[in-house]
């Protein structure tokens, strides 16, 4: 029986940086709890949930395989786990077991902290991509009332999350950002491209303004050639170590019910982490 006892599961699970995080602020919070790396094999899952109750958890991080897969063995799912199709945080919501997704907010989070204000009189947002950060993009940014084009090498991957999320959500081919850019207020990488070990992001951003916001959501390397470039030309940037800081505080609030700091130490301390393991970050 664990006291206080938060985890994330997933299988592998040692690459994880949540534990770094979540530790880091019951520590600082002085708050007695922990929070642990389970490594679940598929067939496992039945068999964790069935313990689940009587191990004491207050709830965790879900990640891959199993972000689907949870859902059967929980009593609710929330709004945005509906709209990202994917849960990555459990907890109890007054005795309820319920799947949420934080990466949305934790998207939102990091760009509010990182350009306060920005949003006052943005109207028009372009993303690149089409896979889950696209999604968790593309949904929090049309929540905040802005008009969303997604931009993906797969079409039909795009033109997939355009229906999902219906009106003012628009799908384009990776052709199109050249001219979507003159309008765009914020332009957001979703793709792998430019993260250490994939190859490089190649668009053309001659049309790129000074006033548009532009936020990688990659953070090895943190300051990736298209955060380099928007600085070149003026631009804000927002790199994306933030979105999995701000992600973790939404978990972390609803399993010890306290909302931690971001603060520079902690931020140093993932910089270094990802150094370490990643050549060249
Ligand atoms: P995640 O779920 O982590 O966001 P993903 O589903 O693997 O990531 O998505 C990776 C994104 O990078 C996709 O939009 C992918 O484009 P496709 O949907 O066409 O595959 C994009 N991507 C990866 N390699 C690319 C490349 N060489 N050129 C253009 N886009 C690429």
């Amino acid at each position: 029986m664990t006291v206080n006892g938060a985890f994330v599961m997933g299988h592998p699970i040692a690459h994880s940086r949540s534990p770094m995080l979540h530790t880091y602020w019951l520590k600082r919070l002085g708050i007695e709890g922990s929070y642990e790396r389970l490594d679940i094999p598929p067939e496992q899952l039945g068999a964790f949930f069935a313990g689940f109750r009587e191990a004491g958890w207050i709830g965790g991080n879900v990640t891959v395989p199993h972000k689907l897969a949870v859902i059967p063995y929980l009593d609710a799912i929330d709004d945005d786990a509906k709209a990202m199709g994917a849960v990555n945080t459990i907890w109890w919501n007054d005795g309820a077991l319920t799947g949420g997704n934080t990466d949305s907010l934790g998207f939102m989070g990091n760009i509010d902290e990182l350009v306060p204000g920005w949003d006052r009189t943005a109207k028009r947002a372009v993303i690149l991509g089409a896979g889950g950060a696209t999604r968790a993009a593309a949904y929090g940014l049309m929540k905040r009332g802005l008009d969303v084009a997604i931009c993906n090498r797969t079409i039909s991957k795009a033109e997939a999350l355009a229906e999902q999320f219906g009106k003012g959500v628009s799908a384009h081919g990776l052709d199109a950002v050249g001219g979507l850019l003159a309008g765009a207020d914020l332009l957001v990488n979703t793709t792998s491209l430019g993260m250490i070990g994939q190859p490089p992001l190649e668009i053309d951003l001659t049309g790129l303004q000074a006033r548009t916001v532009v936020y990688d959501v990659i953070y090895a390397p943190l300051d990736t050639d298209l955060l380099k470039q928007a600085k070149a030309k003026g631009c804000r940037t927002v790199d994306g170590l933030g979105m999995l800081l701000h992600q973790g505080v939404e978990g972390f609030r609803r399993w010890f019910k306290q909302t931690p700091e971001i603060t520079g130490e902690l931020r140093a301390l993932l910089i270094d982490d990802i150094r370490a393991k990643t050549p060249g970050a």
